[in-house]
């Protein structure tokens, strides 16, 4: 059994297009990724996150399973066209109204809320207006995060900005398989620096209202390592680790810009100000998400490969991503090594496998079980090794819509019968809330004697 510090703080999360649906109720905009599910082939079966979870009506229920599950912080993100439509101007009531009531609702269960202020989808009309490659987005970004530090700051006092800029910049922007869809090096480039201006931006915006908030970024967290050491290799890992780490995380912790990358993109690199950097650098406390690491190769033309289906040896999950536990360990280390981080949040990590609802009306999911204890030991490692980690957020709360996925990779720790929206409690959710309430884990927990019954 290990115990974690008093004090560890123990979530779940999840984000708004992925989970509420009513994408076009109560004066909601259309958002760029309304728009991209319309797009045919766009995401397996042709899925959209219209109805999604449909948290939009059920969210006091989910919230009482949360509390009956004792999970005392939640992790949500809100969703910009629904509290601007028209991207800038004024803001809509009853898009603020409805996270009014859901922030009321958590705190009356005695759950902490932890906001995201963009979680992928942005207002449509805004990407009509440059997107994220535009500069002006880090203004319309600041307003609203100022709209939202003023209607939820009250009770809101854990705020994050932006969410994995690096999926945004390079799915969105680079090879498109993201919403807006667009392929553009150059564009991908300035959309990632632009992302680390708004944040910078909000984070002023929201501590201009809210003192003493507490306010982050998360990022996508891969640890990049060779597998040989030869030196044209470990230059190409250090690339890797600077155009997928760096380019986020030494404007917020540095105030720099990775030389290595400005040098490889040339004509495609943005034009980076020292004020911006200055601007940029700004964190309370610095959120990892982390899925699986990656292995840095050499491909035969000389370009560097970074493919981690080249684990011929490890376990994979529904999404084809190898099972790389001590990756986190050794990522939280070393990142606290790199960048001396205040505070780190593990803001996300979970796994996707093919549950089977059992006639019993139970999901017994092995596998996450397995993962997750995996994982919360190596944030154990982690802390024992002097990383400054005082949380970890499951993802996620429930089954959801997992972008060009669709609804088949489910993550939750609850199971979300879609057609009929019933939601079941996983063995992995009764796993994780025995963690919380004994704040540590055994091994030994995992009841594996009833895994045959998914055959
Ligand atoms: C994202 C989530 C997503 C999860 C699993 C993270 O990159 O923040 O929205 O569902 O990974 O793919």
């Amino acid at each position: 059994m290990i115990n974690f510090p008093k004090n560890f703080i123990w979530g779940t999360a999840t984000a708004a297009y992925q989970i509420e649906g009513a994408w076009d109720s109560d004066g909601k905009g259309e958002s760029i990724w309304d728009r991209f599910c319309r797009q045919a082939g766009a995401i397996e079966r042709n899925e959209t996150g219209q109805v999604a979870c449909d948290f939009y009506s059920r969210f006091p229920d989910d919230i009482q399973l949360m509390k009956s599950l004792g999970i005392p912080h939640y992790r949500f993100s809100v969703s910009w066209p629904r509290i601007f439509p028209a991207g800038t101007g004024e803001p809509d009531i009853k898009g603020l109204d409805f996270y009014d009531r859901m922030v009321d609702t958590l705190m009356a269960a005695g759950i902490t809320p932890w906001l995201t202020l963009y979680h992928w989808d942005l207002p449509a009309v805004l990407e009509d207006r440059g997107g994220w490659p535009n500069r002006e987005i880090g203004f319309w970004f600041r307003d609203y995060a100022y709209t939202m530090a003023k209607k939820l700051g009250d009770r809101v006092k854990h705020w994050m900005t932006i969410n994995e800029p690096w999926v945004i910049s390079t799915h969105g922007y680079w090879s498109g398989e993201h919403a807006p869809g667009v392929r553009c090096r150059k564009k991908a480039f300035l959309a990632a620096y632009h992302l680390m201006l708004a944040h910078g931006l909000a984070f002023d915006a929201i501590k201009s209202v809210v003192p003493t908030a507490k306010a982050g970024i998360t990022n996508a967290s891969q640890y990049y390592f060779c597998l040989n050491r030869h030196p044209a290799f470990e230059e190409w890992r250090r690339y890797a680790d600077a155009e997928n780490n760096g380019i986020f995380l030494e404007p917020v912790l540095k105030g720099t810009y990775p030389e290595i990358v400005l040098r490889h993109l040339g004509a495609d690199a943005p034009d980076v100000r020292e004020d911006d950097l200055q601007q940029m650098c700004r964190h309370d406390f610095m959120g990892v998400q982390y899925y699986f690491d990656n292995i840095v190769e050499m491909s035969d033309n000389g370009k560097a490969l970074v493919n981690h289906h080249r684990y011929p040896f490890f376990h994979y999950t529904e999404m084809g991503w190898p099972v790389t536990p001590s990756g986190l360990c050794e990522y939280l280390v070393t990142f606290s090594r790199e960048y001396s981080p205040r505070e780190i949040v593990v803001t996300e990590n979970g796994s996707a496998w093919a549950d089977f609802l059992a006639p019993n009306g139970k999901i017994y999911d092995v596998e996450r079980q397995d993962y997750l204890i995996k994982h919360v030991q190596q944030v154990f490692e982690a802390v024992k090794k002097g990383a400054p980690v005082s949380g970890y957020f499951a993802w996620s709360f429930m089954d959801n819509f997992e972008w060009t996925r669709g609804y088949r990779p489910r993550f939750g720790l609850v199971y979300v019968d879609y057609p009929s929206q019933k939601r079941y409690v996983k063995e992995s959710g009764h796993l994780y809330a025995k963690m919380i309430r004994h704040n540590g884990v055994d091994p030994a927990w995992i009841d594996r004697s009833q895994s045959e019954r998914k055959s």
